[in-house]
């Protein structure tokens, strides 16, 4: 019988098994061979229970924000690379594993329940991520999954739009509509720029993906444009959606503020806090021939996203109807 250094053994392991050389993040908590190798002053209760996962631009935001004045949420901590995401699932953060994960959320407080703690993360990238729905399952598989939408048409030049405002030289240099309609052929950064604006708004593929891993019963869909005009309806379906106690009543926590042109916290009895100025951005209305290229485009996927919505017995958004109206 032969031996080595394990270095030696784990190199000789993975070019044996190139694929397994990926990590793959699971509860420790929940198989007892891990259980019993994981440390005694560790938990697995600083995981979360529910994931807001996009996609970009919907309002994921709003709806961290507003979750976060919930007096049995927690949300994730603030980071300073991803602001108030944490992206674990969707990119390199995943390989910094599961302590790293584990940090941004607090540890159980002794004596409390943690039943009636409900932890979670909101990252917008999640959403769309080839490999984000496996990995998100490995590990939380009964979490509960929220993910909000509005029109893909709106929601691809809102991106657009924020790309500018971060200085994207790509969005600064190209017009909104030469991004959208960019062919195969054009230069590559222009390509990529488009595929990002609209490979998101495919929302019918996405949702597939995540209900190959859950179960709809785990999978709360919300109406963007109902979460501008109505949050207060939204919290309330979320929170129905969760089991959660106690009730909080948004109708006195937010309201309109019509200098924002949003709703905002109410805070100190008759002040609003609202949103910082990156999001709720006023910008020129999107040009004709982009909407009626991009209500075109994005025919097929519309169709299926009401097909499979009429399937799984969910409620069709009215910015749905109205896209899809457009082509009758
Ligand atoms: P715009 O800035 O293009 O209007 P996300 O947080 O997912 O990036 O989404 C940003 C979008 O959230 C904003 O896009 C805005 O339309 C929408 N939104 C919804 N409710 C909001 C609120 N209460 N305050 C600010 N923006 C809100």
């Amino acid at each position: 019988l032969l031996s080595a250094p394990p270095t030696v053994l784990a190199e000789k392991y993975f070019s044996m098994y190139p694929e397994e050389a990926d990590p793959f993040w699971q509860n420790p908590c929940e198989d007892p061979r891990h259980r019993e190798i994981w440390f005694k002053n560790k938990t697995c209760d600083r995981l979360p229970r529910f994931l807001v996962i996009g996609p970009q631009k919907t309002g994921t935001t709003a709806l961290y924000s507003f979750l976060s004045m919930h007096p049995a949420i927690t949300s994730n901590a603030w980071s300073p690379e991803t602001f108030e995401e944490v992206q674990f699932f969707s990119g390199n953060n995943y390989y910094k594993g599961l302590d790293w994960y584990m940090q941004f959320f607090p540890p159980p407080v002794p004596g409390t329940n943690i039943s009636q703690n409900y932890l979670f993360e909101k990252s917008a990238s999640y959403f769309d991520k080839e490999r984000v729905p496996m990995r998100a399952h490995a590990l939380l598989p009964k979490s509960k999954l929220i993910c909000i939408l509005i029109s893909p048409v709106k929601r691809a030049y809102s991106w657009y739009q924020h790309m500018r405002a971060h200085n994207d030289s790509t969005a600064l240099r190209y017009s909104f509509y030469e991004v959208v309609t960019a062919k195969d052929d054009a230069p590559k950064a222009l390509r990529d720029q488009r595929n990002r604006c609209l490979v998101p708004g495919m929302y019918a593929q996405h949702i597939d993906r995540w209900l190959q891993y859950y179960n709809v019963n785990q999978l709360l869909i919300l109406d963007g444009e109902l979460l501008k005009t109505n949050p207060v309806i939204i919290m309330h379906k979320v929170q129905r959606f969760l089991h959660i106690e106690p009730y909080f009543d948004y109708s006195m926590h937010l309201r309109y503020d019509s200098k924002k042109g949003f709703y905002c916290q109410v805070v100190n009895g008759d002040h609003t806090k609202c949103l910082g100025r990156s999001k709720g951005r006023k910008y020129p209305p999107m040009d004709s021939e982009s909407e009626k290229f991009l209500q075109q485009y994005y025919k097929r996927h519309n169709v299926a996203l009401s097909k499979m919505l009429h399937r799984l017995g969910l409620e069709t958004p009215s910015w749905l109807e109205e896209d899809l109206r457009n082509f009758e």
